[in-house]
């Protein structure tokens, strides 16, 4: 018996993976279908897939050509799966050709020519992409819009800055470049705002008014009725409101989030996150608290939750400047549990996150926001456990792909739950209100 292996995500399932199923079929009497995971498409670069594994491995079956039907998930699956089935043949379609020939030492490697003029990438285009405007100066902007490239259903079509030298970073690119963020709201059905913190509130609502979606980098605004006001605004309005905290879209940070409410190092006591850097500042620069504040408390509020019982905030600040922080520590008490975060933009500490539990701690080094490796340690080393996943553009990738689905599913698909965000904002109002005792002042 000739085994035949083949593998493929399958969105979609059109006649040109039917054609490519019936012609490996025909190479000899026993099929086997690899169909690949979502997140091993991620890590492929292939994102934004339409429909879940499900739903791709049931189009599969339905052709009934595949004799046995498996999941790829892993790096390197298809040389073990190749041993273990005992494989004879390895097809694949023809835009693949010469990726596979390393296989040639275990088994034959066919390319089938590709049906011309059909590709699950063209028929997910035709679903109408999201015309994004991004709002604001800076690197991350330039990510944004990077990262936009590689996911299917977002296009960003507009920016509005007023930096002539960021604006020359997109001469070629096929977009208008605007100063104006009212005659941007005339071309996109969706914003990303990046301005400074003050603005947000306003932003955000004129955005809403207009029917547009947002997505704002954290915190959303500066006072907590503010927020619940746009989120209301948003929700009455069937538009999606989502706040953008990069590392709530990590692999890694989620699945630690999942392992410790497994209850894998016991009961939590202590959250303590730390997030520093030393940046040059002006007039227009976010203080301490607002850029570092939503990155910091997210491991705390989506561990701990958002209804702690007392909180300190000690500031450096500005002599001449009363809201603007350098450094910023607080600390929380919740019920059967402490807290802290340690914020700074002039002033350089390890920038690590530690969850101490009754029976371990979940270990994540710096810089744990760009999260894609942590431990969990215990007692006894030898239980010791390390996990790695890779992180694609910082997070900001799935995000856009949880924006864009949100927008297309009209219902929000955020990783930060509104309650998360709604705490943020009070924090932010705290500290604006000048509820911080003074370490120092600079
Ligand atoms: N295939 C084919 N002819 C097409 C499209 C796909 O022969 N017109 C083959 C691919 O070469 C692969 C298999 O079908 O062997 C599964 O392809 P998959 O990547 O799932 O489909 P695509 O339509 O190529 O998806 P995408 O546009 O997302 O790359």
């Amino acid at each position: 018996m000739i085994k035949v292996i083949t593998y493929g995500t399958y969105d979609l399932f059109h006649y040109g993976h039917q054609r490519l199923l019936e012609r490996a079929k025909n190479l000899g009497d026993y099929l086997i279908v690899g169909v690949t995971t979502d997140d091993f498409d991620k890590k492929r670069g292939k994102i934004n897939v339409k429909q879940s594994l499900m739903e791709r491995i049931e189009s599969v079956r339905a052709t009934g050509l595949a004799d046995e039907i498996i999941v790829e998930e892993y790096e390197g699956q298809k040389i073990d799966d190749i041993k273990r089935y005992g494989v004879d043949i390895f097809a694949i379609g023809s835009d693949w050709v010469g990726e596979f020939d390393y296989l040639k030492e275990f088994c034959d490697v066919v390319y089938l020519p590709r049906t011309e003029g059909i590709s699950s990438s063209d028929i997910r285009s035709e679903y109408r992409s999201v015309n994004l405007g991004l709002v604001g100066n800076g690197n991350i902007i330039k990510k944004f819009f990077d990262e936009s490239k590689l996911v299917n259903g977002i296009t960003v079509n507009a920016i509005c800055t007023d930096n002539e030298k960021e604006k020359k970073c997109y001469e070629n690119e096929e977009l208008s470049l605007i100063d104006d963020y009212d005659e941007l709201l005339n071309l996109v059905d969706a914003v990303f705002i990046l301005s400074h913190p003050s603005k947000h509130y306003s932003q955000i609502k004129k955005a809403l008014n207009q029917g547009k979606h947002v997505l704002c980098e954290s915190p959303i605004a500066l006072a907590k009725n503010e927020y619940v006001e746009l989120e209301k605004l948003a929700s009455e309005n069937d538009l999606i409101l989502m706040d953008s905290i990069k590392t709530a879209y990590s692999t890694a940070f989620n699945r630690l989030l999942l392992l410790i409410k497994k209850g894998n190092i016991g009961d939590v006591y202590s959250v303590d996150a730390t997030c520093t850097s030393i940046r040059e500042y002006d007039d227009k620069s976010w203080n301490s608290i607002s850029s570092w504040g939503p990155t910091a408390l997210l491991p705390i509020f989506q561990i701990l939750g958002v209804d702690y019982k007392n909180k300190t905030i000690s500031s450096l600040i500005l002599e001449d400047k009363p809201n603007f922080d350098l450094f910023t520590k607080i600390d929380f008490q919740f019920e059967n549990a402490v807290a802290s975060i340690k914020v700074g933009n002039s002033v350089k500490s390890e920038g690590e996150l530690i969850i101490s539990g009754s029976e371990g701690y979940a270990y994540v080094p710096a810089p744990w926001w760009k999260t894609d490796y942590f431990e969990l340690r215990y007692e006894n080393q030898e239980d010791n456990k390390k996990y790695f996943y890779q992180l694609d553009g910082e997070g900001i990738r799935y995000e856009l792909v949880a924006f864009a689905k949100s927008i297309e599913l009209g219902k929000n698909n955020a990783y930060v739950e509104n309650q998360v965000s709604k705490a943020i904002c009070k924090i932010m109002e705290d500290f604006e209100n000048n509820e911080f005792d003074i370490i120092n002042k600079y």
